[in-house]
This record gives C-alpha cells, structure tokens and sequence, in this order.
C-alpha cells in the first residue's frame, strides 16, 4: 500500500504521522508546494517510526513523480478556516488547489481512491469527482465520519459513558446546515431520547453542527486537526484493511436519497474499492426536509464553483 497526503499542514502531517504510527501503509509520500516543509516533517515523523516501531516508510516532496502507482491520495492542501469565516469562504481560494491537485494525482496514480478533506468540503469533492473523471467509488470526501465522531464525543460528555457504548449518524452536507440523525444515536442500543429530555439533545445536536466553528473559535488561527485526521485514518484503515465499514462519507449521488449531481455525506460501506454501496435509509418526512435543505445549501456552493 502507498498513500500520498497532499498538504503537509496540520490535517495533513498529522494524518500522515497517525498512518506511520499504525503502519498502515508500506509507503506515505507528504506533498506540499512550500519547499522544505514536506522533507522536514516527513523525517521527523520517520524518526517518529523508530519509536513506534512502525516499517511504514515516509517521505516529502513538492513534485508528483514520487507519487505515482498510490492506491490512496488524501487532498488535505487549502487554506483553512479563520474566526468568523464559513467553510465556504473558502472557496474560490481551494477550488483551484483541489483541481490541481486532483489532476497531478490522476496523472501519477490513474487507479487510485481519491480522499478529499479540503474545504468546503461538499462542493471540493464534487470539484475532484468531476476533474479526476473517476467512477463515483474512488473519490470520497470526509465529512460525515468527523460529524459523527463530533457527535459521538458530545453525547459520551453528557452522559458519562464509554465510547464504545455510543452509536450514531451524521448526514448532509459538511456545514451548518448538516442532518445529525436523532433516531439513529443510541447508547447501548438504547436511543439518546429514553436517556435524555429534547432541550439537552436538541444543545448536543447544535454544538455538533456548530462542531468545528467552536475549535476555530478557540484556536483564534486555525481549525481543527486532530479530530479530522483520525477521520482520515479510520477511512484509510477501512480501505486498506478491505474492513466493509459503514460509514457516512461524502460522494456523488445518482438519485439516492432524492438527490443528483451533487455529492453529499450519506451511509456508504468503504473497502478495498472505495465506496462499495451507498446504505438506503428511509428518511421520515421531517429528516428529509432537513436534508434537502442541506443538499440546497451545496448545490449553492457548486453553482459557484461553476
Ligand atoms: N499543493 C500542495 N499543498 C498546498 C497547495 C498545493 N497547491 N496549496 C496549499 N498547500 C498546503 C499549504 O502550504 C499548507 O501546508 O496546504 C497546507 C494546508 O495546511 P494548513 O494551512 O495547516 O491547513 P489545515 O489545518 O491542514 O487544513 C487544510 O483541511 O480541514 C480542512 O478546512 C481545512 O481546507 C482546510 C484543509
């Protein structure tokens, strides 16, 4: 397995040096337009490895030729959020770096699956789908898996429990107007409503809209890393360990859950292929009203790439 991370900013070194540590790739190639900052991160993290006792091989570039014949390229490279800024402020500004950067990786890797981070993160993996002119399965934007996990950290907060008691979903679009599904966030297998009043779920579904605004909010210049690369990492792991997950991921939809060209965060099972179906939920009417709502805020943003 070889994957090439382009941006070796913070989502991206961070992604890079989470793969080295679980050595879930033979090699990783850290991709960046400013000199010195790919090599140099890429052998402190190799240096990382020793410790770690990880045999995944890492190394930086700012040219593509040494990322070629990859089976997954991760596009992390952009501009990020600053307080006050929407995702999709960022736009005009990542298109173009998206659409560089996806044609550099087709070049060099013609038969790789496309992780797309950058944001605005809906309208960025449509831009990547329709450049690489790839089939819908190879481009995959993370969106979802991060919500989901926003969500999920709220809820364990609130009620005090492991983790691995919680189970929840996230669809939609990556932005304010994301769908996080109440009806399928449990605890146990119990649903948050028998453990929860409707105020309380109502604040933790709002904090998770509002996930990444609160982080750059704080930061004060910046966004969230941390959190976004361990997204990253868990897709990367259900791709190279061929894992069959389900998980909301952002792809191209053909009619699915009402919607066409435009990619959106739906239920997908990953693996070796990329995205091997898209799981159909039935919405209830208010859900899907939520939806379409977000699906309208993305086809915006696209309408503005166009
Ligand atoms: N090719 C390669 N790298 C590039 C290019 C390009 N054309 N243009 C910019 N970069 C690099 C920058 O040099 C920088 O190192 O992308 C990196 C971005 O890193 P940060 O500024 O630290 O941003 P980060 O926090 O990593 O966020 C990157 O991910 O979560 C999203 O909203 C976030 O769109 C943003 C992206």
């Amino acid at each position: 397995m070889k994957i090439t991370i382009v941006g070796a900013g913070n989502v991206g070194a961070t992604a890079a040096r989470m793969v080295v540590d679980r050595a879930l790739a033979n090699d990783v190639i850290l991709i960046d337009i400013v000199e010195g900052v790919p090599q140099g991160k890429s052998l402190d993290i190799y240096q990382s490895a020793a410790i770690q006792y990880s045999d995944t091989k890492i190394y930086g570039t700012n040219t593509y030729e040494i990322t070629s014949n990859s089976d997954i390229a991760v596009i992390t490279a952009g501009i990020p959020r600053k307080p006050g800024m929407s995702r999709d402020d960022l736009i005009s500004v990542n298109a173009e770096i998206v659409i560089n950067s996806t044609k550099e990786i087709v070049k060099y890797s013609p038969n790789c699956i496309i992780i797309v981070v950058t944001n605005p993160l809906d309208a960025m993996t449509y831009a990547s789908f329709v450049n690489s002119h790839f089939p819908r399965n190879r481009v995959i934007g993370m969106s979802g898996v991060l919500d989901t996990a926003r969500l999920k950290a709220f809820i364990c907060m609130e009620l005090n429990v492991s983790i691995e008691n919680i189970n929840a979903i996230v669809l939609g679009g990556h932005g304010d107007s994301m769908v996080p599904l109440i009806r399928y966030s449990t605890v146990a297998g119990i649903p948050i409503t028998d453990l929860l009043p409707k105020h309380r779920i109502d604040a933790l579904m709002e904090r998770t809209r509002n996930g990444g605004a609160e982080i750059v909010k704080l930061l004060g210049n910046g966004s969230a890393y941390f959190a976004p690369a361990a997204s990253i990492t868990q897709m990367v792991d259900a791709i190279v360990n061929n894992r069959h997950r389900i998980m909301s991921c952002c792809v191209y939809l053909q009619g699915e859950f009402g919607h066409s060209d435009i990619c959106l965060g739906v239920p997908i099972k990953i693996g070796i292929q990329g995205m091997e179906e898209i799981i159909p939920i039935k919405l209830t009417p208010e859900e899907q009203k939520a939806f379409d709502k977000s699906a309208d805020d993305v086809r915006s943003m696209i309408q503005k790439l166009q």
